[in-house]
């Protein structure tokens, strides 16, 4: 059986969703869960296949269930749960199909211990969810680096234009498969102008791989005021994340070496200056 490709998936969800509302709820195209692949912030996510209706192709993908630990601190009632799933949803197939945009398939009912059913986002299981562990495993020439960047921003431009702010843009929501990069997770994301349901204190300044994202507008404002509106995510604030991503992608292994130049041996106090034979013995350290 031929496997479809990603974008001939989100085609045909777009189309049978257009025709169909109920049709995003694919819980009997979807297998058990089976392991699981990772977690983000918000999620943690499982393996189980989907059966393409049309064509029975078995496609594998990945389950995303909202953990239960936020559930619990933050009070959220299934009610809620439910909501957010149908809002992740609903600004994703705002979207038409790209190639550099994770396709959502639909969600799933997943039976958890003793608990009622909670919704799951079904995507299709990409090679490499983590764009970190291609940069440690893998040599990547700047040119390859630079194919991301551009892809990625194809990918924003794509969502810019239909009208939606992605919210949680940074390198841990990049994925690669079949070498293509592709922008994953609208857990954050809204449409121009309205507003998350998401609450303001989940704006967070570090991502999940310790990159950090204080985007200088969301985050410099006085907590203590409760006249002023809490700042929102827009447009603007993706493109300062892409930036940083973009700084993350191209500096990964050098990073560090800058830091230490720039700490160290370009210190304006002379006296803090590290000696040539220290420099030396740092540069040994990086790789
Ligand atoms: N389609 C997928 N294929 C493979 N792994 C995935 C997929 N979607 C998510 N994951 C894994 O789960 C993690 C969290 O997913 P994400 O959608 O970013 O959730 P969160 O909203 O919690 O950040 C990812 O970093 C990745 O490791
Ligand atoms: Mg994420």
């Amino acid at each position: 059986m031929v496997q479809p490709t990603l974008v001939e998936i989100a085609t045909f969800i777009r189309n049978r969703f257009l025709h169909n509302r109920s049709a995003l709820n694919v819980t009997e195209e979807v297998s058990a869960l089976g392991v699981k692949l990772g977690e983000g912030m918000f999620g943690d996510v499982y393996a189980a296949d989907w059966t393409h209706p049309d064509t029975g192709a078995v496609v594998p993908v990945a389950v995303k269930l909202l953990k239960n630990s936020i559930a619990n601190k933050m009070n959220w009632t299934y009610a809620t749960v439910y909501e957010l799933a149908n809002h992740e949803l609903s600004c994703w197939l705002e979207i038409e199909p790209h190639e550099n945009v994770l396709p959502i398939i639909g969600f799933s009912w997943v039976q958890t211990e003793g608990l009622p059913s909670v919704p799951g986002l079904v995507t299709p299981r990409v090679d490499r969810p983590n764009i970190r562990s291609v940069l440690e495993t893998e040599a990547t020439t700047f040119e390859q680096r630079r194919q991301i960047i551009i892809q990625v921003a194809n990918g924003l431009q794509h969502i810019h234009s239909a009208n939606i702010v992605h919210g949680d843009f940074h390198p841990g929501n990049i994925f690669l498969h079949q070498g293509r990069a592709l922008i994953a997770d609208f857990g954050l994301s809204k449409v121009v102008g309205a507003s998350t349901i998401v609450p303001h204190q989940q704006l967070r300044d570090k991502d999940e791989l310790g990159v950090y994202m204080n985007v200088p507008e969301l985050v410099e404002f006085d907590e203590s005021d409760d006249d002023t509106p809490r700042p929102a995510r827009t447009q603007k604030s993706d493109i300062y994340m892409l930036g940083k991503s973009a700084d993350y992608i191209l500096t990964f292994e050098i990073a560090d070496a800058l830091r230490y130049l720039h700490d160290e041996c370009l210190n304006s106090d002379p006296a803090a200056r590290p000696s040539a034979e220290a420099i030396a013995l740092k540069f040994h350290s990086f790789n």
